[in-house]
C-alpha cells in the first residue's frame, strides 16, 4: 500500500552537513523525497508539532534542540511508509538501534537523534499539513 509519512532530518544532523548523508539512506530504502524544505524552525512550530509531549520533562529541551539550527522537513512516499521509515530510523536511542540505521550511523543521543517520523498514518497527515500544503507534495 502506498502511503505518506513525514521526516524531519534535525538540527543535529544538519549542523554536521548530513542532509545528504541521511537522504540516502532513506532513499536506498526505497523511500521517495517527494517534498522537502530546509526550515528554521519557529518556537511557535515547535511547540505545536511537539505538543504531545509537552507533559514531558524534556519538553522544553526538545523545543529548544529544535529551534537551535536549520531542520529539512519532508513527505516521504513508498510502500508502507510510517513503518518503512520508523525501520530506516531506528530505535529513538541510538544505543538501542540497529546497525545500518540513520540513528545507529548518525545520532548523537536520544535527545539530538538525527532524525523524526510519524508514529501512525494518522499522525503523519497531520504532520503533513503542519509543514506542507498538497500543491507542495510532487510524486
Ligand atoms: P521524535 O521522534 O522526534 O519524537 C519525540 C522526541 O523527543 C524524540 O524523537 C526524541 O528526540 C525526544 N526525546 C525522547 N526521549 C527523550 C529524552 N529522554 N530526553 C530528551 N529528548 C527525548
Amino acid at each position: 500500500m502506498t502511503e505518506r509519512t513525514f521526516s524531519i532530518i534535525k538540527p543535529d544532523a544538519t549542523r554536521r552537513n548530513l542532509t545528504g548523508k541521511v537522504n540516502a539512506v532513506i532513499e536506498d530504502a526505497g523511500l521517495r523525497i517527494v517534498a522537502q524544505r530546509r526550515i528554521r524552525m519557529s518556537d511557535t512550530q515547535a511547540k505545536k508539532f511537539y505538543e504531545v509531549h509537552a507533559a514531558r520533562p524534556f519538553y522544553g529541551e526538545l523545543v529548544e534542540f529544535m529551534t537551535s539550527a536549520p531542520v529539512v522537513v519532508q513527505v516521504l512516499e513508498g510502500d508502507n511508509a510510517v513503518a518503512r521509515y520508523r525501520e530506516v530510523m531506528g530505535a529513538t536511542n541510538p544505543a538501542d538501534a540497529a546497525a545500518g540505521t540513520i540513528r545507529k550511523l548518525y545520532a548523537e543521543s536520544v535527545g539530538e537523534n538525527s532524525v523524526h517520523g510519524s508514529d501512525s498514518a494518522e499522525n503523519a497527515a497531520l504532520e503533513i499539513a503542519q509543514f506542507f500544503t498538497e500543491a507542495d507534495i510532487v510524486g
